[in-house]
């Protein structure tokens, strides 16, 4: 069987963890005898220094002819004073509308070999494993009206936060059905103390979460959920939640464990999902080897399950990467010198997980 995944390595260290991803993927080739056809296209910074854009038309082409898409990171200080429609973030902007990707799938659970790199004391990360459930097409990423215009002699900024009862119910369904496969719990985080688009929010879950009985569901407010997070992070188990709050606090979750280079995300609802690591382009660390290329190896992996069905080579991605920490391998976000861990480059690193599988 032939599965063709869109490759888009985009700026910074988005390049340097796709080689790594790819590695992988030869190796799963090897071992599992499933072709994977791939093809690069231009996202981001990388695009607009070709072809002046940062989402060329060529890229959706190839990114809506295949089975999954796999993006590295984009953005970087070069193109930082660019006007909005000419930043390379619009790339993911544009990627996730176009694909019609509304739900963002980010797990953040600890790793025992990295109970010491949490900058949380042990007992409290320990048992985190959760999963944010993010909105991503709809609220103030992309209401209109917005811009910056002129009113009484000083410019005035405007964006639009909007949700509509049919996108607050599909991404409420998407939780819910990923809590079944969890330990059942929903956690739906709003605002609806101010709010009207959280209040419509919480009557809209609250109704999606009659339709299932077996998974109970609570309310939070996002400020209280953002101390939380901190408090006593293992309570939760799926946070659904808005775009922007969840852009919020699936960075903090994701340094619960240890590294925001660890995590994976997949963006699903349209008929290609797309998988990419939650950290960004990293500009400060670009081209030095100094990545930690498993945030996006797992993001191969959740791709594996997700888009392909892929059961068995999911998990061995997923071992190898436990094996891989457990044998004290590290990259320099994770290193701590005083001990009996080894530091390694991100190509190292790829070497070391594909040689696990
Ligand atoms: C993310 C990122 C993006 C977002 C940026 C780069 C546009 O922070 O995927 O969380 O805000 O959604
Ligand atoms: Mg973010």
């Amino acid at each position: 069987m032939t599965s063709k995944i869109a490759v888009l390595p985009g700026d910074g260290i988005g390049p340097e963890v796709i080689q790594e991803a790819l590695k992988v993927l030869q190796r799963l080739s090897t071992v599992f005898k499933h072709d994977f056809h791939i093809e690069e296209g231009l996202a981001g910074g990388a695009a607009l220094d070709v072809v002046g854009v940062p989402l060329p038309e060529e890229t959706l082409k190839i990114c809506r002819s295949s089975d999954a898409v796999l993006l590295g990171a984009v953005g970087g200080p070069k193109w930082d004073t660019n006007p909005s429609p000419l930043k390379p973030e619009r790339a993911l902007l544009g990627l996730r509308k176009e694909l019609g990707l509304y739900a963002n799938l980010r797990p953040a659970k600890i790793y025992s070999a990295l109970l010491n790199a949490s900058s949380l004391k042990k007992e409290i990360v320990r048992n985190v494993d959760l999963l944010v459930v993010r909105e991503l097409t709809g609220g103030l990423y992309f209401g209109e009206p917005r811009g910056i215009e002129r009113s009484h002699g000083q410019e005035v900024g405007v964006n639009t936060l909007r949700y509509s009862e049919s996108e607050i119910d599909r991404i409420a369904v998407v939780a819910f059905e990923a809590a079944r496969k969890r330990r059942k719990q929903v956690c739906s985080v709003d605002k609806a103390n101010i709010l009207e688009t959280s209040q419509l929010w919480r009557k809209v879950v609250s109704a999606v979460g009659e339709r299932y009985p077996d998974v109970p569901l609570t309310h939070m407010y996002v400020d209280n959920c953002a101390m939380q997070l901190v408090r006593n992070p293992a309570q939760f188990d799926v946070i659904v939640t808005e775009n922007l709050f969840g852009d919020i606090l699936s960075d903090e979750a994701a340094m619960l464990t240890g590294s925001i280079g660890m995590l994976p995300s997949a963006s699903l609802g349209g008929n290609v999902a797309m998988y990419e690591p939650v950290h960004g382009s990293a500009p400060d660390i670009a081209g030095q080897g100094k990545a930690n290329p498993i945030a996006t190896i797992a993001s191969v992996a959740m791709m594996l399950r997700y888009s392909f069905n892929l059961q068995a080579e999911a998990d061995a991605v997923e071992r190898s990467i436990e094996s891989v920490l457990a044998a004290g391998l590290r990259t320099g976000d994770l290193y701590q010198t005083s001990s009996s861990e080894t530091l390694l480059t991100t190509s190292a690193m790829g070497d070391a997980l594909a040689n696990a599988i």
